[in-house]
């Protein structure tokens, strides 16, 4: 398919000359080497080196993993950091615009404010589903990345993915698919999607079932020319060497990663049970995530005596539609048995 991946990025950063380390030119063939060029303590420690700027080991490992190309694969410092990369290489300051789906994820917004980058947000249905329609009544010529995480936070539901493929054909910018909770979904990934939509970007993390929130490691795989795109404006050294080691470890234990998912599953169905015994729960919202979104009489009193009993939850009532909620993660069973007890003991 013919695909010009300029139209979608900022013009200016086209000729951008990136930074290059002198090393990445002499060290691709495996060859042992002398480096005297990156001013390093020579003296070993695990991290005396920078780390390799474009991961090539541990993205090939990804790639396989993944069904992608090497070429398809960008890893970030988190996927907030490449919501910030993909906001400050496609939008304009004070003329381009996002698109968000509140209530949603609340990084979009904040990352829009520091690029001085313009936000429409377009409501979720009653039902927490995309308002197709409203959405595409609402977006113009400005509005350059829509952002969609699937399943969605805080709601923690699936969107239709029906409604998503209609917007990959109908909606003139980049669509950003953030799938951060995929492994605990129903619904499979749509990388594949890729080979049949050059505007579709998806992205994933280690953060949430790969149990590695405190390493910062996102992924983002897109069109090959946008994977180029973004190794040249980032930072040249965005994933460090612990981090890579630490990844490199946990994509030999996908059995246990998978082991534990289907314990948070089972552990979501045991809350979602107990919670319908406790009466000031009015609603619980369906989740497709490792986190459950509850309707309560009275958000800001049950979240405080939460606390009183030494666990925090999420308030997420200040979010469109979202007056009255609670969004609680799932723990490990023994957790899970004491906010049920807590929850019980509020009850009478
Ligand atoms: C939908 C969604 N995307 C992205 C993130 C952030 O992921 P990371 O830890 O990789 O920055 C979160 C974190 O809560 C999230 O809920």
């Amino acid at each position: 398919m013919k695909f010009d991946y300029k139209k979608y990025i900022r013009t200016h950063l086209l000729s951008l000359t990136p930074y290059q380390s002198a090393r990445e030119e002499f060290t691709a063939d495996g060859r042992e080497m002398i480096l005297l060029d990156a001013n390093e303590n020579p003296f070993a420690t695990e991290v005396n080196r920078y780390p390799d700027p474009l991961q090539l080991e541990l993205k090939e490992q990804i790639a396989e993993w993944k069904g992608v190309g090497v070429d398809q694969l960008y890893l970030s410092n988190g996927s907030d950091e490449f919501i910030s990369n993909v906001i400050m290489g496609c939008c304009e300051p004070g003329q381009d615009q996002i698109v968000i789906v509140p209530p949603t994820f609340g990084m979009y917004k904040v990352s829009s404010r520091t690029h001085r980058v313009g936000v429409v947000e377009v409501p979720l249905t009653d039902a927490f589903q995309l308002d197709l329609p409203a959405i595409l009544k609402a977006v113009d010529a400005s509005c350059k990345i829509i952002f969609i995480p699937t399943p969605n936070n805080p709601t923690a539901n699936s969107f239709d993915l029906n409604a998503i493929k209609e917007l990959l054909e109908n909606f003139q910018g980049l669509v950003l698919v953030d799938e951060a909770y995929v492994e605990f979904s129903t619904n499979p990934s749509i990388i594949p999607w890729l080979e049949d939509y050059p505007n579709l970007m998806v992205s994933q993390t280690f953060s949430k079932a790969q149990g590695m929130a405190g390493a910062r490691l996102g992924m983002a795989f897109a069109h090959s020319d946008f994977i180029r795109f973004f190794n040249r404006i980032k930072a040249p050294y965005n994933i460090n060497t612990l981090t890579i080691n630490a990844a490199l470890n946990r994509l030999k234990e996908q059995d246990k990663v998978g082991e534990q998912v289907q314990l948070l599953l089972d552990e979501r169905r045991r809350l979602e049970e107990a919670f319908g015994s406790i009466p000031f729960i009015k609603q619980c919202f369906p989740s497709d995530a490792n986190f459950i979104l509850i309707r309560v009489d009275d958000s800001s009193l049950r979240y405080q005596q939460l606390i009183d009993c030494g666990i925090v939850v999420r308030n997420p009532s200040k979010n469109l539609n979202c007056e009255n909620t609670l969004r609680i993660s799932v723990g490990l069973p023994e957790e899970n048995n004491r906010l049920i007890d807590a929850l019980k003991s509020l009850s009478i």
